[in-house]
């Protein structure tokens, strides 16, 4: 009998496979990082053959866990965005390096655009900035950049994608499609449109026909080619990994929300069936569509989060492990004044400063590791609170923030993001809910559920809460610290 969902979990810095059962249970996963290259200050490539390969062995790890592919009755893939794959269709290769979402190159381009006027406009029809952070001038830059591609445009065998959509290709044998959720942040379909719109790919200097088809994150989109696993398995559920996150946090009903800490922080709200207009430099973005009908969510997303600590672990040597930042945050009553701003990969939502770069002020012979850890954690709130202010005055405000992602197993950083925001938090105790948004839509892409709501009820497990206690004096000071600092980053 087939009784669990197989999610292929494609993070910025990991690949994973992850079981679960049909009541959400989870069962265990395979685990491989992915080479991250930085051939340049601003640039980050993976190697694509390297995220298929490692996916693979994952996956198979997995389902040999599962006591063999009979035992799992569908496959959800969500994954890292933006992030965009040239290959030839003919071959199956790559074409060149993947650009990671990160990855700054395309600035100057954005830059151009912009001076020409057309930011107004592609974003009323987007959702999107012209921020090098999504694909569309991504893939431009290859083009411009790569005989290889151009060869494979010219011979009408060019493919470019997202990688839900690469790992399609590479585990059904060759479809070429994306879902709504990946499809939406490319700069080149209309949040309103079917698929990809001719006139934005023009724009960006893009071919149509290198583009996969767009379609929904739940269904049946094709199956494993059965050389892979030694028979057939169904994909049925496809998701960008924060739209994923939004789904296994249940923000099924507009004005819900949740913030995942992972690499970056993403805060996405849903929006319900109305196309999202932000006058305050948030994303519109389709967060799922079933039957070709898309509900929205507006998105503030931050570049740097989890990855601030793991800079402090790995160049500056503050903690050998992540979790040690919460021990030393509770050694102090305060950071003394030290404030970071983690634009180490310039400022995202709701600033959008490309060159901004990070910076710690307030340091004196007091400060030390602990009172640096701390304003680490700090300003995971600080950047949160700029995004709610944003969200509030686009007329989103959050009610209560649901959090999830590695870093939201702090419960001192879990604790002031209630304090600071003054809003109750809730946690699951399963914090990998992308995995479980990714499995909650292969269980209704497979028939298993009849919707989503019923999805999230039988596959969702506790929760924990964080009520909110600070006192107005001392956020006040600690937001104009925060604000002196952003001015100086
Ligand atoms: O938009 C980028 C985002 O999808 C990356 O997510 O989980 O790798 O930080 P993550």
């Amino acid at each position: 009998m087939s009784e669990f969902i197989l999610v292929l979990d494609e993070g910025t810095t990991s690949t994973r496979a992850m079981l679960f059962g049909l009541d959400g249970s989870f069962h265990g996963s395979a685990q491989q990082d992915i080479t991250q290259h930085y051939p340049r200050a601003g640039w980050v490539e993976h190697d694509a053959d390297e995220i298929w390969f490692r996916t693979l062995d994952c996956a198979r790890q997995a389902i040999e866990k599962a006591g063999g592919a009979d035992r799992i009755a569908c496959i959800g893939i969500t994954n890292q965005r933006e992030t965009v794959v040239a290959w030839d269709k003919q071959s199956g290769n790559p074409l060149c390096r993947a650009i990671v979402w990160q990855d700054r190159r395309t600035a100057d381009f954005c830059e151009s655009l912009r001076s020409a006027g057309h930011e107004a406009e592609v974003q009323r029809q987007t959702g999107l900035l012209l921020d090098p952070y999504f694909s569309g001038t991504k893939m431009r830059w290859m083009l411009d950049n790569f005989e290889a591609v151009r060869a494979a445009r010219d011979a009408g065998s060019l493919a470019f994608g997202t990688i839900e959509s690469w790992l399609m290709f590479k585990l059904t044998g060759g479809a070429h499609l994306t879902d709504a959720s990946n499809a939406s942040r490319t700069l080149l379909m209309g949040l309103g449109d079917e698929g990809f719109e001719p006139r934005l790919c023009e724009l960006f200097g893009v071919p149509t026909a290198a583009l996969g088809e767009v379609v929904d994150n739940a269904g049946p989109f094709g199956e494993t080619d059965a050389a892979l696993f030694g028979q057939a398995i169904p994909i049925t559920g496809l998701a960008g990994d924060q739209q994923s996150a939004t789904i296994g946090q249940a923000c099924l009903e507009p004005g819900e929300t949740k913030a995942t800490y992972g690499t970056g922080a993403f805060v996405l709200t849903n929006m319900g069936g109305d196309i999202p207009v932000s006058d305050h430099r948030l994303l519109g973005t389709v967060l799922y569509q079933f039957g070709g009908k898309r509900t929205y969510a507006l998105e503030g997303s931050v570049f740097v989060a989890g990855s601030l600590v793991q800079w402090l672990r790995d160049s500056l040597g503050i903690v050998d492990v992540a979790a040690q930042t919460e021990e030393l945050a509770r050694s102090i009553e305060d950071t003394g004044g030290v404030t970071i701003v983690p634009a180490l990969a310039g400022l995202g939502a709701p600033h959008w400063r490309a060159e901004a770069r990070g910076v710690i002020t307030g340091l004196s012979f007091h400060s030390g590791k602990a009172e640096v850890a701390r304003a680490a954690l700090e300003a995971m709130a600080h950047q949160t609170f700029d995004l709610a202010e944003a969200f509030a005055a686009d007329g989103a405000s959050w009610g209560k923030l649901k959090i999830d992602g590695g870093m939201s197993a702090n419960d001192w950083m879990a604790q002031d993001l209630a304090d600071f925001l003054d809003l109750t938090v809730e946690r699951p105790e399963f914090v990998e809910t992308t995995a479980l948004g990714a499995a909650m839509l292969a269980a209704v892409g497979a028939g298993l559920y009849e919707d989503l709501p019923t999805a999230a009820k039988q596959m969702r497990g506790t929760l924990s809460r964080f009520s909110p206690h600070m006192e107005d004096g001392v956020r006040a000071e600690r937001l104009a610290r925060w604000r002196k600092a952003l001015a100086a980053a």
